[in-house]
């Protein structure tokens, strides 16, 4: 009886150790927010999703003559004309020799578009392609196009929506040096050239691996017919040219390593 009376008391605490015990520990609640603030913080820092890294240096020069505020859009591709599908067709030629003229964006931007054009909000364009893989690009060699430093161009015809635009590749006179190179005398006056280039792999790949170059130069041939009846129907003379050095072609144009180039393309106002 004694024990337990003896236990009891020593279970009560003495309400001024009670009042220290707490004055000791009142490091404990702001410990415990802290710790509560930190493990919230460096949740939402893990988990957040990656953020671009702040640009603290002006991209290199190379980058910098690539950046869309530099392409140069085009007119807007006129869908109308005077002439018939039919006449067009009649009257549809080769043209090799070219005036002495300059010749107007506009005019430049109509074939552009023909060859690559997007006509429909799901990217399909002018020319049908194997897969819609569209495997095919469209290089501008400005000699004397008014309102376009000469040089090499690659035409931007935009994925779904139509960008329709130039990207510059490089500014720089090109119409002798391919004269001289090619030996072709159409290139001697052309103001402009179109290089048709197709990509085998990317037409490849739609095959699952296996190669199908064939569309890509099919497709190249749709491209072509394209042209040659928007140039008609421009009073434009052109001519597709196959015969060429392709190596001698490419130490010249800026094209890429993956691409093959089909088709040169000289244009201008015909002499005829
Ligand atoms: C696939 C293909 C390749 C051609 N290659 C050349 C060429 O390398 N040089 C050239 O002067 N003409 C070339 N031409 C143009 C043809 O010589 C021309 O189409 C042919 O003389 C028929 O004349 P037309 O187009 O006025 O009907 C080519 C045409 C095609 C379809």
């Amino acid at each position: 009886m004694k024990k337990s009376a003896q236990k009891s008391h020593s279970k009560k605490i003495d309400p001024t150790i009670r009042k220290k015990w707490f004055k000791d520990k009142r490091w404990i609640v702001p410990a415990l927010t802290a710790s509560v603030v930190l493990v919230f913080t460096s949740g939402a820092v893990l988990l957040r999703p990656p953020t671009q890294p702040k640009q603290t240096q002006s991209p290199p020069t190379e980058t910098k003559k690539i950046l869309p505020t530099e392409y140069t859009p085009l007119p807007t591709p006129d869908l109308r004309s005077g002439n018939s599908i039919e006449a067009v067709l009649k009257n549809r030629r080769t043209r090799r020799d070219f005036l002495d003229k300059d010749l107007s964006l506009k005019q430049v931007s109509q074939m552009l578009w023909a060859a690559q054009g997007i006509t429909v909000d799901w990217g399909g364009r002018t020319a049908p392609s194997a897969k819609s893989t569209y495997p095919l690009s469209v290089f501008l060699i400005a000699n004397r196009v008014a309102g376009l430093e000469a040089g090499e161009y690659q035409y931007i015809s935009g994925d779904r929506t139509p960008i329709h635009q130039l990207k510059p590749i490089k500014h720089v006179e090109l119409q002798k040096a391919l004269y001289e190179a090619l030996n072709e005398s159409s290139f001697k006056n052309a103001p402009a050239v179109l290089v048709i280039t197709g990509n085998m792999d990317k037409m490849a790949e739609s095959y699952g691996g296996i190669p199908h170059d064939k569309e890509v130069y099919l497709e190249a041939g749709h491209v072509g017919q394209s042209l040659y009846l928007q140039a008609e129907s421009l009073k434009l003379g052109m001519v597709t040219i196959t015969g060429f050095n392709e190596a001698k072609v490419k130490d010249l144009v800026t094209i890429p390593a993956t691409d093959t180039i089909i088709y040169l393309v000289p244009f201008g106002i015909p002499k005829q």
